[in-house]
């Protein structure tokens, strides 16, 4: 903790020493940070914050300028949530809760942000956990068994380290530590505040922690998107409310309109559980189709998921090379 107070990354949601943190910016922040990096993060939050600066702002918000001001964030599950959230904390004054169980029943607060928010707004004894903590645990004690197995054992380790007061800057101080010195690969154990102390540096291989199990192979889907201009317009439909890139709008994925569809090539992306080919075919035309018609030059600007918008780019590409009209 002295090693932060000094080296901690200034963060736009961080307080600074001595000011108290705004719970809005810590609990926006943490929902964003899962799953994803600071640096991936950071523009994000300074939109969010300035289009929507509470919590009662992004309550009132129109749900699709949410989901469009997410897009490219991923695990759109969260901004779903991240709304219905702000909704409930908007209906109780604007105040979030206190207590850690208490913020778990908030939409989309989980054990993880329920433990951040308690301990780094709250100044609550709770003990957070997340894949940076888990690394620094795994490599000061030599946590020898495989993750995710040996999550419930790193989390016991995290709490034996977690002192009663200045829990948030602890955890805090364990994030920074992952993500700046104990890092996947090749960690600057040279400048580490508690290098005496780790027992993987005293075996020599600390880049061998944490062990992980070997995962399967993802599977492989395929998928077809349809890019149908009319007017110098492109129909995009938008998702249904669940399941994969919920709420979000995107090219449709079923044919919208019988036209002379030309092949404009196949783009890929890798989703937590399979791995997706997705196959972009253009065509001209009126659709029966549900759906909103969005200006070609300004497609960048409707909100669309990466794997979207790498096959509206991929259409884009395609339209500016001449052919010969298909047969
Ligand atoms: N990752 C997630 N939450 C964080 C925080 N509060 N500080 C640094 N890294 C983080």
């Amino acid at each position: 903790m002295r090693w932060y107070a000094v080296d901690k990354r200034r963060l736009p949601w961080r307080a600074e020493t001595g000011e108290t943190a705004d719970p809005y910016r810590v609990w926006l922040s943490e929902i964003m940070l899962q799953q994803t990096t600071v640096a991936a993060v950071k523009p994000y939050f300074e939109n969010f914050t300035a289009r929507w600066p509470t919590v009662e702002a992004l309550a009132a918000a129109d749900e699709a300028e949410v989901m469009r001001a997410w897009a490219g964030l991923g695990y759109y599950a969260r901004a779903r949530n991240l709304i219905a959230c702000a909704r409930e904390v908007a209906a109780r004054g604007g105040v979030f809760p206190v207590e850690e169980a208490e913020l778990r029943k908030l939409p989309g607060i989980g054990g993880y942000t329920a433990a951040a928010v308690a301990a780094i707004v709250f100044g609550k004894r709770a003990v957070v956990v997340d894949g940076n903590v888990e690394r620094v645990v795994s490599r000061l004690f030599a946590v020898a068994d495989p993750l995710p197995g040996a999550k419930p054992r790193l989390r016991e380790l995290a709490d034996r380290l977690t002192p009663a007061d200045g829990a948030g800057d602890f955890a805090q101080a364990m994030m920074d530590l992952g993500a700046t010195i104990c890092t996947p690969r090749s960690p600057a154990c040279g400048r580490c505040p508690v290098a005496a102390w780790c027992v993987a540096r005293a075996e020599g291989r600390p880049d061998t922690y944490p062990v992980k199990a070997k995962k399967a192979a993802k599977p492989r889907r395929h998928w077809t998107a349809y890019w149908l201009e009319r007017n110098g317009e492109v129909l995009l439909a938008r998702r249904p409310a669940r399941g994969l890139l919920g709420g979000m709008l995107a090219l449709p994925v079923e044919v919208p309109a019988e036209t002379a569809w030309q092949e404009a090539g196949a783009v890929e992306h890798v989703f937590t559980h399979f791995a997706l080919s997705m196959t972009v075919l253009c065509g001209a035309g009126d659709s029966k189709l549900e759906g909103e018609w969005w200006p070609v030059d300004r497609v960048e600007e409707a909100g669309l998921p990466t794997v979207f918008a790498k096959a509206a780019r991929r259409a884009l590409a395609f339209r500016q090379v001449p052919r010969k009209q298909a047969a």
